[in-house]
């Protein structure tokens, strides 16, 4: 590596069972459950926890993060999980002296996916990264002293404890702290198993933001001969989304290519959300990809303001997707929306009487 060029951080690292990428810019709202899920232990431990943030503040630490890391000044990452993309950690390795090189790995470990060595995996391959492809000549982790969670992670990843910093800062709760200083040199004691920019990584279905940069690789997507019936041309259902309220659209991708194309209906008022359009690409159909994408769906609309159900209806005829949603866990309401079957998933046990409230025309969903 000669100075002044960008250290070689990978796009992306596969473990076991974890995909570490980094930040990507319309992630807040994701993040910002987590970190209210997580929020009694980010306040106890963690430096920057010292109020929740709303979304709006998540959504601009995540777009600062992204920058940073496309910039290469610093390594904010998501650990998610490498099957079905939930997101389980937050962590970040940070360039501490470039003249050593020096680095410091910061996590946080979402509630719920705690006590399943998530981290620990993540920071294995992290300091593997560190040390073998950005030459680091160590790596180090800072926790609290009563942290002893967070002490078992660096333990348990072959860092050793080089000294307890007493009285060394104020805890986010205004509790005088000693801080662990844990430290890794090379080489790597046990190297984990880790693959980096992998080829599994090509199936790691992620929702994305629809920007400049992918808006026509989006429109050229395609369906199978007879499915133009099921669903709009992505080009309308993008002129549309931009124009219509309360519309969440995504763009689906495998690895680093755009597949397929979401949009939700997404009213913080009601507590019906529905999926409005969906369609994955004719080459890419059959593989998985609609199906990660719905349970990420479903993973977004949990965090929503009064989510009590996903709804989907479809258009009737030879090859429907009705199947497809049976098998993802919605059923069918027996109700009819413009003509269209509606299908729901339950996010949460409902009354009838919030049942029989349901608007029956959610968003109008044309003759698609
Ligand atoms: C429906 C659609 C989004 C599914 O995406 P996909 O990536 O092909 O789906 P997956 O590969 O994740 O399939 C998950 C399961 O559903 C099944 N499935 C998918 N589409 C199906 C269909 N139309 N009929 C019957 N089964 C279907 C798959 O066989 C798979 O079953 P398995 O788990 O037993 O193997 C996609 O086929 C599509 O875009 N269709 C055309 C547009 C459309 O109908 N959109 C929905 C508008 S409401």
């Amino acid at each position: 590596m000669k100075p002044g060029e960008p250290l070689p951080f990978p796009n992306v690292i596969e473990t076991e069972r974890l995909l570490l990428r980094p930040p990507q810019p319309g992630e807040g709202a994701e993040v910002n459950v987590a970190i209210r899920e997580t929020y009694d232990d980010l306040h106890r431990w963690m430096e920057w926890a010292d109020h929740l943030p709303g979304v709006e503040e998540t959504e601009a630490f995540c777009r600062s993060a992204s920058d940073k890391f496309q910039d290469r000044t610093d390594f904010p990452l998501r650990v998610r999980l490498k099957e079905e993309g939930t997101l389980v950690a937050v962590m970040g390795l940070h360039p501490r002296d470039g003249e050593v090189p020096k680095y410091e790995i910061g996590y946080w470990c979402r509630a719920g996916f705690q006590g399943k060595g998530y981290v620990t995996e993540a920071v294995k391959a992290v300091t593997r990264v560190a040390l073998e492809t950005l030459g680091a000549n160590r790596v180090e982790i800072h926790c609290d002293a009563r942290n002893l969670r967070s002490r078992r992670v660096a333990e348990r990843a072959g860092f050793r404890l080089e000294g307890e910093l007493k009285n060394h800062m104020r805890a986010p709760n205004g509790r005088l702290r000693d801080t662990c200083v844990y430290a890794m040199t090379p080489p790597v004691p046990d190297p984990p198993s880790v693959v980096v920019e992998a080829a599994g990584y090509l199936h790691a279905v992620t929702l994305r933001e629809v920007s400049g940069r992918n808006v026509r690789a989006l429109c050229d997507l395609s369906l199978k001969p007879g499915q133009e019936r099921f669903v709009a041309p992505n080009a309308l259902s993008l002129a549309e989304a931009h124009y219509m309220p309360n519309t969440w659209v995504r763009a689906v991708y495998a690895g680093e290519t755009p597949v397929g194309l979401v949009l939700l209906d997404d009213d913080p008022e009601e507590p019906y959300y529905s999926i409005w359009r969906m369609m994955i690409a004719a080459d890419h159909q059959g593989k998985g990809y609609g199906r990660k994408a719905v349970a990420q769906i479903i993973e977004y609309v949990r965090g929503r303001p009064n989510a009590t159900e996903l709804l989907a209806s479809y258009n009737q005829g030879e090859g429907n997707p009705a199947p497809f949603y049976r098998k993802l866990g919605f059923v069918e309401t027996g109700e009819m929306d413009h003509g269209q079957p509606v299908m729901r998933f339950s996010l949460q046990g409902q009354s009838q009487e919030q049942k029989d409230d349901r608007p029956s025309d959610v968003r109008d969903p044309d003759s698609w």
